[in-house]
């Protein structure tokens, strides 16, 4: 009799967030356990997770939340003791560029020394895992496109300066302590899911709501800003096989593809039948201090040695999330139609 394989258990930081939803449900679909790190709120800070979490009762109960926050290095280490990880995915982080300048030491200090928390409390606890680093193209800042794994960085936000951190940081626990640390260097990567103040969903929503006649004008900074943007649950998948691999590295997933802000409002507009140059205005408040100009990833690295390539590009995820964004607002409009005639 052959004994089966033991269950491998995940921890993932950041589990609320776009990225962390996708890749949560992708290790459930895979056998995994999954481990989730979620903050306190004073709101529900769960919804894109919670149609995968189950009473703790069910048979099926795989996916366990756990209140911590990357600020608390004593909690990540009880919290690791705890789980006994074989994968650690680190997607927690502040991870808005334009809020980054706002509030530029917070940001440091989650998106840059939460990195070396939790790796030190991998240490700490003395963990045997595979460690996942959720590093940006974001790095690249000034240096212009295509990049690719031997790019130079040069960061134009606190963001992207606390991101280089905990790319640097990731690879130095490699080579010093041998651990199999990888850095995903992930350029723009969008869904249905995306945050509501990142340029791309603003869009579809904003599309949706005109199109129901809910909204007339949608504010805008730099529409000339070039960016690569591929489709999310892809690059969950990517993730899952760079700690796959039999040897620790980093890896560009991208598309290869440029496209300006502007073509992702025609794509958008036009998919619902709408001119978008009749609504769209210009708010300085949108603009940077100092602005990533252009951004496009050569993913050669990833499709050579992972497989991996992008199969939805920005032309037709601009259509899907247009399309979840109508069909969003059409259960919404039901489900206050029915709140208001019961
Ligand atoms: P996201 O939707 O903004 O999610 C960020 C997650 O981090 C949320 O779960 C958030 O929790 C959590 N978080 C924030 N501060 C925290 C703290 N102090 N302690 C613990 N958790 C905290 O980001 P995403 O788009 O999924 O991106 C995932 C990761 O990839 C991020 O590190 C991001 O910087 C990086 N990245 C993203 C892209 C992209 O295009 N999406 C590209 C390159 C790199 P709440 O839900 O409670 O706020
Ligand atoms: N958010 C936002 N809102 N961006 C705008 C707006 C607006 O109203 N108007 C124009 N933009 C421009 C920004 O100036 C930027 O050049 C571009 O749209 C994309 O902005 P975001 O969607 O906020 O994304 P980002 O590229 O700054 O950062 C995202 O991608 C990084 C990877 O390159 C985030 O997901 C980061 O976490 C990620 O690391």
């Amino acid at each position: 009799m052959t004994t089966p394989a033991p269950i491998k258990r995940a921890l993932i930081t950041g589990i609320t967030g776009q990225d962390g939803s996708y890749l949560a449900e992708l290790l459930l679909s895979k056998g995994y356990e999954v481990h989730g790190l979620i903050r306190r709120s004073s709101s529900f800070n769960t919804a894109r997770i919670d149609h995968i979490y189950q009473p703790a009762q069910a048979d099926d109960h795989r996916l366990f939340l756990h209140f911590a926050d990357l600020s608390d290095g004593s909690r990540l280490v009880t919290l690791l003791n705890e789980i006994q990880p074989h994968e650690v995915y680190n997607l927690a982080a502040q991870s808005h560029v334009r809020v980054s300048f706002d509030e530029p030491e917070y940001t440091g200090d989650v998106t840059g020394l939460g990195t070396i928390r939790l790796l030190e409390a991998i240490r700490a606890a003395h963990i045997d895992c595979r460690f996942y680093q959720a590093s940006s193209s974001e790095m690249f800042g000034a240096t212009p496109p295509p990049q690719n794994e031997e790019t130079p960085f040069y960061p134009r936000s606190p963001y992207g300066v606390a991101k280089v951190y905990s790319y640097w940081i990731t690879r130095n626990y490699r080579e010093a302590y041998g651990l199999f640390a990888v850095n995903g260097i992930l350029f723009n990567h969008e869904s249905p899911r995306r945050g509501g103040t990142f340029v791309t969903r603003k869009i579809t929503r904003a599309v949706a709501r005109i199109k129901a006649g809910l909204q007339s004008e949608l504010y805008l900074g730099n529409l000339d800003a070039v960016r690569d943007w591929g489709y999310a649950p892809e690059y969950v998948e990517g993730m899952w096989r760079m700690l796959q691999h039999d040897e620790p590295t980093d890896y560009v997933l991208a598309t290869n593809t440029a496209y300006t802000v502007r073509d992702f409002l025609q794509f958008s507009f036009e998919h619902a039948g709408l001119d978008w140059e009749k609504y769209v205005r210009f708010d300085d408040r949108y603009l940077r201090p100092t602005e990533v100009d252009a951004l496009v990833g050569d993913f050669g690295r990833a499709q050579s040695l992972l497989g991996w390539e992008p199969k939805v590009l920005t032309p037709r995820l601009a259509q899907i999330m247009v399309d979840a964004d109508v069909a969003a607002l059409d259960v919404e409009g039901r489900h206050y139609v029915d709140q208001v005639q019961s």
